[in-house]
């Protein structure tokens, strides 16, 4: 049955299909039919602005007619061919994306998301260093394969283990809430040489890599200290480790910068990436090494495949992405904007009890909520849902994670449209201020 009505697609969609992340019987999706720049809207003709770029992926915006006429061209003339094959959309990708990282990144390795992007990083930097053991953090998502979920921190990843073997995760530079008791003024870097102990205890000689997201994303917009990166780097050094950046989330202009290791001039060995790279019109995830792991493999075998690794109408689509994030500045406009997004969050911080911290880079963004300032003990469950409750009646769909409320727009929005969203933000957050305990 093909359903028209709100009400229809909903229910067909609940009854046949699986929703990610949620207890099935409670979703509440909105039944959308269409998008264009900022904005979508539902069947009704209800119109919302997107301000977390769906999920923190729909940079350029949606509907961009660049994109969609170069989808529908590569279509017309060839839409796919077997991985074996070469094709033009997939090797001028594939230089493109060696200029637009940084450093001496040179070769993709292609797949279809961030997760399979993860994956094949890790096999690369298995087969690269002969070495087998991960380091990442516990305040992290890295997708939700088995070898990704391995490597993620956070609440996805312990009911579903045992997972992939071989993964040690260390504490975040988490400065609103420093795991080692210091504050801004006070901090030690423990954060940076804490994992200088865990690489002795681990042992040099069996950790492949690093993986860490460049800003993490969806635990929160993590931004960490100015010389944690490059300190990093010079760790990575000194033991033979890889670095891997997870540039899924925080890649493409997302920052301000092309990729959010550009913030800190540092150079990984490997970058991983997808959402941004299409805006998600096509699924896409890349995985970019450097030169010394691209001639590695010049006379080695290469352990990785899938049937749709350089599929040419995602290549297509991030060829023509990448040209309007070039041509239209749309990463000038995040940190233009960006600027505009960081004074508003602070005034918001002024002005309602109920935030503890704000944290912002570019068009990247997080309201974190709390009862009590002194205590930061976390805004409740039931205020959250009610923010979000508000939030979508009030036309604004944004990500909510535990008592964040994260902020992250396409990077095509204007000062206006951005106004428009944080001033509906802005009233929202009355109903947290309720929460907030007296003294
Ligand atoms: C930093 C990071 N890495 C990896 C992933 C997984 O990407 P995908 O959902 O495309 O597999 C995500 C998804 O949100 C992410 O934020």
């Amino acid at each position: 049955m093909k359903a028209t009505t709100g009400h229809e697609i909903v229910n067909q969609n609940k009854e046949f299909t699986f929703f990610s992340w949620s207890i099935q019987g409670t979703v509440n999706p909105i039944p959308v039919t269409k998008a264009e720049g900022v904005y979508f809207w539902d069947v009704d003709g209800k119109r919302y602005i997107d301000f977390s770029s769906m999920l923190m992926n729909a940079n350029i915006g949606h509907q961009h007619p660049k994109v969609v006429k170069a989808i529908q061209d590569q279509a017309s003339q060839l839409c796919f061919v077997q991985p074996a094959m070469a094709t033009a959309p997939r090797g001028e990708l594939g230089e493109l994306l060696s200029k637009v990282t940084p450093g001496n990144l040179k070769k993709t390795f292609f797949c279809l998301g961030g997760a399979e992007a993860n994956e094949n990083a890790i096999k690369i930097a298995r087969m690269f260093t002969g070495k087998f053991k991960i380091l990442a953090r516990y305040r992290s998502y890295h997708g939700a394969t088995y070898g990704a979920i391995a490597l993620t921190g956070d609440y996805r990843r312990p009911p579903v283990e045992p997972a992939m073997p071989g993964v040690i995760h260390f504490l975040d530079p988490y400065c609103y809430r420093c795991p080692f008791g210091w504050t801004r003024e006070t901090c030690h870097r423990e954060c940076i040489k804490h994992v200088e102990e865990i690489i002795q205890y681990e042992g040099p000689n069996y950790i492949a890599a690093i993986i860490m997201e460049g800003v993490t994303g969806s635990n929160g917009i993590i931004i960490p200290p100015e010389d944690y990166w490059p300190r990093l780097r010079e760790i990575c050094d000194k033991y033979g480790i890889l670095l891997i950046a997870d540039e899924v989330m925080s890649g493409w202009g997302r920052t301000g910068k092309w990729f959010a290791v550009d913030n800190w001039g540092v150079i990984p060995d490997i970058i991983t990436t997808a959402k941004g790279i299409t805006s998600g019109y096509i699924p896409l995830g890349a995985v970019i090494v450097s030169d010394q792991i691209t001639k590695f493999f010049d006379d080695k075998y290469l352990f990785a495949g899938l049937t749709y690794s350089g599929h040419a109408l995602a290549c297509a689509a991030a060829i023509a992405t990448i040209k309007v994030y070039e041509e239209e500045g749309l990463i000038e406009n995040a940190v233009n904007l960006g600027k505009s997004l960081g004074q508003y969050l602070e005034d918001l911080k002024l002005k309602h009890p109920s935030i503890g911290d704000v944290r912002y880079i570019g068009l990247f963004s997080a309201i974190e909520l709390v009862k009590d300032r002194k205590n930061k003990e976390m805004m409740g469950s039931e205020s959250m849902i009610e923010i979000g409750k508000f939030l979508r009646a009030h036309g604004l769909s944004t990500f909510i994670f535990h008592n964040m409320v994260l902020i992250a727009p396409p990077l095509c929005i204007d000062k206006e449209q951005l106004n428009e969203g944080l001033d509906i933000i802005d009233q929202a957050l009355e109903l947290s201020d309720l929460s907030v305990v007296k003294d």
